[in-house]
């Protein structure tokens, strides 16, 4: 709960900020400068960029393709895992060639990434041409810091930042059709192994009347999907008072008429009775789930802090495939958390064959430096863990190709996205359940919900016709 001065305070911040920004959108400081956003990571990051994007064009800057062509680069990295961080790092390379040609150019690094002191830290050692950092909690005060960039590096990074900022609909969206609505911010749970908590802070949900006001507008503007944005989205609304529950939440956006509306993610923990109730009632919200497993043993499940047992998410995944029908659950699964066995990965490959997931997002462990399981001992190999992997992708795509192999011949409605990247005479979109569908049909069509005749299906999507 906030204090009734914190309120104040915040609102105070908030005008201030707001202040700033019309100073300079009247200054038309930087009108005809051009940036370039690189950005790494899940939705929540690419949404982030989509506001960056707004903010910077209502200063006056232009977007452009290359980094080669900007006066300002941002990176919005993410610190999930080694190998993200590891892009960042090869991208950050080929910047320093850019500086020393053209030393004026901006480089500004945020994100994920640029929230932990100790990486900002290494990666300034290697980097020292970087001319701006600041953390996941000061996005909107961007035009602030652009004012200000002087000579000599910039570090903004706010902790514990408890503030939700409602500065009005800045985002630059990526698509006419389909949208990203942040209802929450940050994550509780603390996962053993996860960097979230710690990067993004704690769980802030935004008030459910800001959001419905948002997705009204979204609507009013032509929009047919929007997904619904939080790291535990089912834990929306615990943080407010007075407030409604994610299920009521869920109900109120269903009630607004939107063609289709999605969430992601939900925690298996507290995913309520009420909630599954809603998904079936409304047809408007679509039958998909993504529900992430993480491992299938419950010793794993235990140092992971994940507050569930293998029993309880059979149990969950039944209900909601016998509650709502034709729903498409996919998941995520990580391999090779400190020590884990054999045996303990077979019983994850055990609740891969009981719930055959339509997909499944499947990581190696990557240790997080601050995160509990970082101190765990860890005596499995690199090669051991590469080849359960490799096991365990071999069961999950006979899977997805399984499940698809069950929409060959039906009538699928798909929301229509745009060209298809693999072949230009066709169009792409998804179906209710989520499938990726390359479908012949009219570019006219682009924005619409058409049925599609379903001709083919391969593991990762499904071919179609318009009917
Ligand atoms: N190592 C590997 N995978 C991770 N994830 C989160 N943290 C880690 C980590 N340290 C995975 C989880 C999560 C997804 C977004 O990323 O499966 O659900
Ligand atoms: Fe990370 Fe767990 Fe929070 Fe998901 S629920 S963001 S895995 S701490």
């Amino acid at each position: 709960m906030q204090l009734p001065d914190m309120q104040e305070a915040k609102k105070r911040e908030q005008k201030e900020v707001q202040y700033i920004y019309e100073e300079m959108k009247i200054s038309n400081a930087f009108d005809g400068k051009k940036y370039f956003i690189k950005t790494y990571g899940c939705q929540m990051n690419v949404h982030d960029s989509e506001e960056i994007a707004g903010l910077l064009e209502n200063l006056g800057y232009t977007p452009v393709e290359s980094e080669l062509e900007a006066d300002i680069i941002l990176l919005n990295t993410c610190a999930i895992r080694e190998n993200a961080h590891d892009k960042v790092f090869g991208f950050l390379g080929r910047c320093k060639h850019l500086k020393k040609e053209k030393p004026e150019v901006k480089l500004i690094l945020c994100g994920c990434m640029a929230q932990e002191r100790s990486v900002v830290d290494e990666i300034m050692e290697k980097h020292p041409y970087i001319d701006l950092v600041f953390g996941t909690h000061n996005i909107h005060e961007i035009p602030n810091y652009l004012m200000n960039l002087h000579e000599g590096l910039n570090i903004e990074v706010k902790s514990n930042e408890s503030n939700v900022y409602e500065v009005g609909e800045t985002y630059k969206r990526d698509s006419s059709y389909t949208a990203w609505v942040n209802i929450m911010y940050g994550c509780d749970k603390f996962c053993t192994y996860c960097i979230v908590p710690y990067t993004r802070g704690k769980e802030r949900s935004r008030k459910s009347a800001d959001i419905l006001k948002e997705i009204a507008c979204l609507k009013e503007k032509g929009y047919k999907e929007v997904t619904l944005l939080g790291q535990n989205v089912n834990a929306y609304g615990r943080d407010l008072e007075n407030d409604l529950t994610f299920a009521e939440l869920l109900e109120s956006v269903a009630k607004l008429g939107i063609e289709r509306i999605r969430f992601v993610t939900s925690h298996p923990w507290n995913f309520t009775d009420e909630m599954i109730e809603i998904i079936a009632k409304y047809d408007n919200i679509m039958p998909y789930i993504h529900l992430p497993l993480q491992s299938g043993s419950d010793r794993i499940l235990r140092m992971m802090g994940r507050r569930y047992k293998k029993e309880e998410y059979i149990a969950l995944y039944r209900k909601i495939k016998k509650l709502v029908p034709n729903v498409a659950i996919t998941t995520d699964i990580i391999v090779g958390f400190p020590n884990e066995t054999e045996e303990d990965f077979k019983e994850t490959l055990d609740v891969v064959n009981t719930c055959k997931f339509d997909g499944a997002f499947t990581f190696i462990y990557s240790k997080r430096e601050g995160t509990p399981a970082a101190r765990m001992d860890d005596e499995i190999t690199k090669e051991e863990k590469e080849e359960r992997l490799h096991r365990l992708n071999e069961i999950v795509n006979t899977y997805s190709n399984e499940n698809n192999q069950k929409y060959k011949g039906t009538i699928q409605k798909v929301l229509l996205l745009g060209t298809s990247e693999k072949d230009e005479s066709k169009c792409y979109g998804y179906t209710e359940t989520m499938k990726l569908v390359n479908v012949e049909c009219n570019k006219s069509l682009i924005g619409q919900i058409v049925d599609v005749d379903i001709i083919e299906a391969k593991s990762f999507s499904l071919d179609g016709i318009v009917k």
